[in-house]
């Protein structure tokens, strides 16, 4: 995969008989490499911005698109490899496996995919990486607000994904601990070219990244 684009990308939610209409025409493009912030108000649609591009989600009208290829062609189980392989996905409130350990929770999307002889392996040296080596056998529970983040941030590159989202990875996080997340992803980022997403409202994170949009009005604007 080189670029992932959403192309007059829309989405509305129907409740009961009221439709509120979240994104309008929203065309964006993520290369290789890219490093962007998506800011904006609460509920001015982040959140569903990035379900809908790590294709979590489906539009009400548009399209995503991988290498320019309209993912709704895809059958479902081309949709989840794409997924596997290309996207890793973190979660504002880390949506860790409560029952399964540190080491066993980084594996799982590598289990899914099925693909990498040298799974376990990997799995150890991103332990090494977010340096919970010395807790591969905690449940979540166990850990602190920081250390579940960054187990949720190896369990989201296991697949040597293209892109990661993340939806406000900082939000929950002291400065302390913010700032080791922080470090971590621009360093995988910079050294592996994998291209970051991040919903965000931390200043502080924000003004790491090259890109930065903001959405208003359902649109979505460079700043
Ligand atoms: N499943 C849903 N059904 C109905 N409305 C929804 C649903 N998900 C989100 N919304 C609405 O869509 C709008 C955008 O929500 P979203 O979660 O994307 O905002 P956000 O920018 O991520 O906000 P926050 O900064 O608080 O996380 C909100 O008005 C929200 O109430
Ligand atoms: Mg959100």
């Amino acid at each position: 995969m080189n670029n992932l684009k959403s192309v007059d990308l829309s989405k509305s939610y129907t409740t009961n008989e009221e439709s509120i209409d979240v994104l309008h025409n929203i065309n964006l493009t993520i290369n290789l490499h890219d490093q962007i912030a998506i800011s904006g108000n609460s509920g001015s649609g982040k959140s569903t911005l990035l379900h809908l591009l790590a294709a979590l989600d489906t539009p009400t009208s548009g399209k995503i698109c991988i290498d320019d290829v309209d993912i709704s062609s895809f059958t479902k189980n081309e949709l989840s490899k794409h997924r596997l392989e290309n996207f890793g996905f973190v979660y504002q409130f880390h949506h860790l496996m409560e029952d399964l350990t540190v080491i066993e929770n980084i594996l799982i999307p590598g289990q899914l995919a099925n693909t990498n002889p040298s799974l376990n392996d990997d799995a150890h040296e991103l332990a090494e990486l977010i340096g919970l080596s010395h807790r591969l056998n905690h449940l979540p529970w166990k850990l602190s607000g920081g250390e579940k983040q960054r187990v949720a941030i190896a369990r989201a590159l296991i697949n040597k994904p293209k892109i990661i989202f993340l939806d406000e990875p900082t939000g929950n996080l002291d400065d302390k601990n913010a700032q080791i997340i922080q470090d971590l992803l621009f360093d995988i980022s910079n050294k592996h070219g994998v291209a970051l997403v991040a919903a965000t409202h931390d200043n502080n994170f924000i003004k790491n990244f090259k890109t930065i949009y903001k959405i208003e009005d359902k649109t979505i604007s460079e700043i």
